[in-house]
């Protein structure tokens, strides 16, 4: 099925982006360069505009596989053409885990593709890449390598979450009823660390090329608070290994960057005092190819005033539907 002009146009804005984020893409452009010898075979999954391919043929490849299942695609190839690495590559319309071996009859020394979203797991890219290894190597290696997200309770809102509440909340003052609306969404957060109310942990590791891939997951963390204040949510960034000391993360706001920082507003914010305890439980699921929904749920363990009294457990949770 064709995109229609919107979408189309969409997802062209998204692969500009995607190019225009000069970090990003250089970053990848030296891992590649680093990773791929002269003579490799390379797997770009997911190639979009076809760049990374493109750094692969630059760094001496010898032929590239280069698959996106959208029409993006096209202009990849229209790409290779001017650039005279056409013959060096080939191009596959389709999705990851409809690729067979006459797609990609040898096996390859590099899978190299960009999976990574603000909250680390985008789509269904990373339990492709899990199928995708049948192609490779067993000396193959994945680019990137690995990716951890984080996670951290929060004592401030970023200025948007602060203003849809005042302008859609209850008190608002078109005198509607918003409750409609999909409210429970992630903001792009501009929060420094006097923000935070504890250290952040780590809620999901991925090691690309050692676990198995997948894009579900579920996992929970305890913060113990060293700072108090009320609680207004929690924040999430990622840190990713793209290749040996060449990394990307999401933990600083950059207004050019394709990644930020995401605040999830909890959907209770219960003052906080040192020594209370925080458990999360996290989890990730796939609706439909384009709806994700994360799931957080809440433990505050309130410490009282005497050590002999036992602590007020108060339980809340929320839905974020990601599209
Ligand atoms: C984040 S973009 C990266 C594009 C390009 N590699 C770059 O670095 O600029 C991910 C690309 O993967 C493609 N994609 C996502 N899921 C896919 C799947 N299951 N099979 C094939 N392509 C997929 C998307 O269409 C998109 O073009």
């Amino acid at each position: 099925m064709y995109p229609t002009i919107n979408e189309f146009y969409y997802r062209y804005k998204t692969h500009l982006k995607l190019l225009m984020d000069q970090n990003r893409t250089l970053a990848f452009k030296d891992a590649i360069s680093r990773a791929v010898q002269p003579g490799d075979v390379v797997i770009d999954f997911g190639t979009g505009t076809g760049i990374l391919s493109f750094f692969a043929l630059q760094a001496g490849a010898r032929h590239v596989y280069a698959i996106d299942e959208t029409s993006i695609i096209e202009y990849a190839q229209k790409l290779a053409i001017k650039n005279t690495f056409n013959e060096k590559i080939t191009f596959i319309r389709k999705s990851g885990k409809d690729l067979t071996t006459q797609d990609i009859p040898e096996m390859a020394d590099i899978i190299v593709s960009e999976p990574i979203s603000s909250l680390l797991i985008e789509g269904d890219l990373w339990s492709s890449i899990e199928y995708l290894k049948r192609f490779l190597k067993k000396s193959g290696l994945i680019i990137p390598k690995s990716g951890n997200l984080f996670m951290v309770p929060v004592k401030s809102s970023p200025r948007l979450f602060q203003d849809s509440e005042f302008v859609l909340g209850s008190n608002n003052t078109y005198k509607i009823n918003f409750l409609a609306l999909p409210r429970n969404v992630m903001y792009e957060s501009f929060l420094e660390a006097e923000a935070w109310l504890s250290k952040p942990a780590p809620i999901l590791n991925y090691n690309l090329q050692k676990d198995t891939l997948s894009d579900t997951f579920r996992n929970s963390v305890e913060f113990a608070f060293q700072k108090s204040g009320q609680l207004k949510g929690v924040l999430f960034y990622f840190e990713a290994e793209i290749f040996d000391d060449v990394t990307l993360s999401s933990r600083k706001y950059d207004q050019n960057s394709t990644y930020s920082p995401l605040f999830a507003p909890t959907p209770q914010q219960p003052l906080i005092s040192i020594g209370d305890k925080l458990v999360c439980r996290v989890s990730h699921e796939i609706l439909t190819p384009i709806k994700k929904l994360w799931t957080l749920e809440f433990e505050h363990h309130s410490k009282l005033a005497s050590p002999e009294e036992k602590p007020i457990i108060t339980k809340f949770q929320s839905q974020f539907n990601i599209l």
